[in-house]
């Protein structure tokens, strides 16, 4: 069946999804290559650093594989069944190969982290094989791989945030960006590969930051998503001031400070974060989110499970209780504050009365949308050397149904609650049923789709809607 389900409309792209760029114009270009990314936004983030530094070295994107000179898969190793997917990708580029027999294939990111050499020597399935802080060496291991060479770098690093190479944006709509703030991770949650496929946490400098997001402001985009597995961790210190950004620091930038001098930007410049650990995020973000009209309000707190004798083998570091409290000081801080969550089912040992407190929870918090997963066992981690992966997949199977089938319940109340009320609305994209609608957010992060009829607005503009209607996952509405 599943293995993992996402309720409401959403465009973000999340962990398992493929998606594959209409690009650049490859044209002007010496060589082509085609890149497909899985996992998560970070991994999407990472694909459009690749891009700017294959671009410096002639080479143009191009959305079709069979006329790439070199084909690249930005992998996830976060559940089983991502690697599943990558390697049947893997083997159809294989047999494309075989008609162009100049093509490379390469394998990026986390699976290339945690399989390292293995799909050169035992697999042979690919040529190259370059981890996440490795690419800025892909210049030279396109060139080794060229000469039939073993290309191999999945060295992580502890400095690496790739400041300074300015992404070049994939399939983007011109309006909503994503700009990594951060890299690695230093929590262990017992679950998590990520840790081993990333190493460890690093904060990026803070001006760079600054500096891309006013650049994407200055291209007209009018949305940052601030990207770090942990954001509410981020931590960074220099002694240089630069004018240009504004910022001024002599003390440390926190993240509540980067939130901040990002909103400062422009009061057009809307501003959203993913993702926060519910055990770092502090009353100084909430309050600076309050401050701000275009922080949005959003919080994606994953959960993960509503026991506490389950959050503990998951080394989440809080209880049930401690989590139920941060949401209550969310909402009293930012009233109607959109919260989202991921959560897993069938954990180890987990029984029938901690899935009931898991869906319990899911109540408590009313999420607007939930990313939900059953347990898949990742070699290496904590949980996989500590405990037996011991619920039965029929069982995981089931709770994930019923944990589904609550969020679709919750995600329609939600957007049921919202029906009459009006919100300003950022015009990205045209609907994906019709050009003749419009789809944008609210700040809370709900889809709203409207009719363009006797308007002339663009993506970019914001609009007064009037939510008339909705379905489980989209608002319906009015400009007026
Ligand atoms: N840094 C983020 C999450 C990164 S991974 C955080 O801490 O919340 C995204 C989600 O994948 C996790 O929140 C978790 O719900 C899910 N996930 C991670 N490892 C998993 C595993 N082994 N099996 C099933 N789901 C998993
Ligand atoms: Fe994985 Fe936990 Fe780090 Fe998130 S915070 S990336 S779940 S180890
Ligand atoms: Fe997957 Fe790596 Fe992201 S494992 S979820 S692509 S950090």
């Amino acid at each position: 069946m599943f293995d993992s389900v996402q309720t409401a409309a959403h465009d973000e792209n999340r962990q398992g999804e493929a998606f594959r760029p209409f690009g650049s114009d490859p044209n002007g270009y010496r060589k082509k290559f085609y890149i497909e990314s899985y996992g998560c936004a970070m991994n999407f983030a990472d694909s459009e650093i690749v891009a700017s530094i294959l671009h410096d070295n002639g080479f143009g994107a191009t959305p079709n594989y069979e006329e790439a000179d070199l084909v690249l898969l930005n992998t996830c190793s976060i559940r089983e069944k991502a690697e599943q997917t990558v390697r049947n990708r893997l083997h159809l580029f294989r047999q494309a190969k075989r008609n162009r027999p100049g093509m490379l294939i390469g394998v990026l990111g986390c699976m290339a982290e945690r399989l390292k050499a293995k799909f050169l020597e035992q697999e042979r399935l690919v040529d190259m094989v370059v981890g996440p802080d490795a690419y800025r060496t892909l210049p030279g291991l396109i060139e080794e791989a060229g000469t039939g060479q073993k290309a191999v770098n999945v060295l992580l690093s502890r400095d690496e945030t790739y400041a300074d190479i300015s992404p070049v944006r994939l399939g983007s709509n011109g309006i909503t960006a994503f700009v990594s703030i951060m890299r690695g991770c230093n929590n262990m949650c017992s679950f998590c590969v990520v840790p081993f496929t990333r190493g460890r946490e690093r904060s990026r400098d803070a001006v760079s930051i600054v500096r891309e997001c006013m650049d994407l402001y200055n291209r007209g985009f009018r949305e940052v998503t601030l990207l770090g597995q942990n954001v509410d961790s981020y931590y960074w210190t220099s002694e240089e001031f630069p004018e240009q950004t504004g910022m001024q620091q002599t003390e440390p930038v926190t993240f509540a400070k980067l939130l901040e001098q990002v909103a400062l930007i422009a009061p057009s410049l809307r501003v959203r974060f993913s993702t926060s650990h519910p055990k770092d995020i502090t009353d100084e973000v909430l309050y600076t989110m309050a401050k701000y009209e275009n922080i949005c309000k959003s919080i994606h707190l994953p959960v993960q499970s509503g026991s506490t004798r389950i959050l503990q083998l998951m080394n989440r570091t809080y209880t049930r209780e401690w989590y139920k409290a941060k949401i209550d000081r969310i909402l009293e801080i930012i009233p109607g504050c959109g919260l989202s969550s991921d959560i897993i089912a069938g954990f180890c040992t987990e029984t029938e009365e901690d899935h009931r407190d898991t869906l319990s929870l899911m109540e408590y918090a009313r999420y607007d949308l939930s990313y939900m997963y059953f347990y898949s066992e990742r070699p290496g981690t904590l949980a996989a050397r500590r405990y037996k992966d011991d619920i039965p997949e029929e069982v995981k199977k089931r709770r994930l149904d019923e944990i589904v089938r609550l969020q679709r319940r919750l995600s329609a109340e939600s957007n049921a609650r919202e029906v009459g009320k009006t919100f300003k609305v950022l015009i990205e994209q045209n609907s994906k049923k019709s050009t003749n609608d419009w789809s944008g957010r609210t700040s809370q992060s709900k889809v709203v789709v409207f009719s363009k009829a006797g308007t002339d607005h663009r993506p970019g503009d914001y609009v007064t809607v009037r939510i008339k209607d909705c379905t489980g996952g989209t608002l319906l509405g009015e400009i007026i």
